[in-house]
């Protein structure tokens, strides 16, 4: 479903170029939940916004859905993240003059097949805050709105960087099992950057990367669920 074939990207111009992706290729299947792990630096962060079509590649090709993304038009790849992909980033970016509702809905009128924006909020526990503003909520709640935003598109796809690294270990917990409800309720493929050593172990892969390529991948052949990980 998701084709990523011998990419490459640098940022810099010739005098002070930084190889950042030396040529990474990786497949992802629909419904799969996977975990991109490697030390500050490696090019993870790159990497998930090269899928998301948020950065330029120099090389290579992305296919998704059939789709080389890598050849689209500002205006298709536009349009093509608002239809198959949502993002989830580890300090939220919700918009701060917005109230809850809003920055949910910032996607749904967009959409062409939308969530129900009441069971979306029902489902993700933030009907008590629907009109609170970000700086008035938790991190979990915070993030919970994040996860919403990119949940009422629709989209297929969840590209996640870091979303638990600025939350405790409870909340951690509670932000991973609804992550894994999703991917089962609605068969959304997942895509994880983390640092944390755990989430791994609830993932069906894992990919390793180091200084921008990846050196292994792994398939989990028993995943448990996040009610079960320790040490978060
Ligand atoms: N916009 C940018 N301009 C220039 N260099 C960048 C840019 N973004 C990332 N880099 C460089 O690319 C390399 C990989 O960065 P990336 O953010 O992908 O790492 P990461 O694996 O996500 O790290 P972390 O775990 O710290 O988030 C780093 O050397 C970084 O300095
Ligand atoms: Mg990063």
């Amino acid at each position: 479903m998701i084709t990523v074939r011998d990419i490459k990207k640098s940022y810099g111009t010739d005098s002070s170029k930084n190889l950042v992706l030396k040529g990474v290729s990786c497949e992802f299947e629909s419904g799969e939940k996977c975990a991109i792990v490697g030390s500050s630096g490696s090019g993870k962060s790159t990497l998930i916004n090269c899928i998301g079509g948020l950065e330029n590649i120099d090389d290579g090709e992305i296919i998704i859905n059939g789709i080389k993304i890598n050849k689209l038009g500002n205006e298709q790849l536009r349009r093509f993240r608002r239809d198959n992909l949502g993002f989830v980033f580890q300090f939220y970016n919700l918009l701060p003059n917005l109230c809850v509702r809003d920055n949910i809905r910032v996607g749904e009128k967009l959409s062409k097949n939308p969530m129900d924006y009441g069971e979306l909020l029902r489902f993700l526990d933030l009907e008590r805050c629907e009109y609170q503003y970000p700086s008035e909520l938790s991190g979990g709640q915070q993030q919970r709105v994040s996860i919403a935003r990119a949940l009422i598109k629709n989209s297929p796809i969840l590209l996640c960087d870091e979303p638990t690294g600025a939350l405790d270990s409870v909340t951690s917990k509670e932000i991973l099992k609804l992550l894994e409800t999703i991917n089962k309720k609605y068969g959304t493929t997942i895509i994880m950057v983390t640092h944390n050593s755990a989430i791994p172990r609830m993932m069906d892969t894992t990919i390793m990367m180091k200084d921008g390529m990846i050196v292994d991948i792994k398939k989990n052949q028993n995943p448990v669920s996040a009610e079960e990980l320790t040490d978060l």
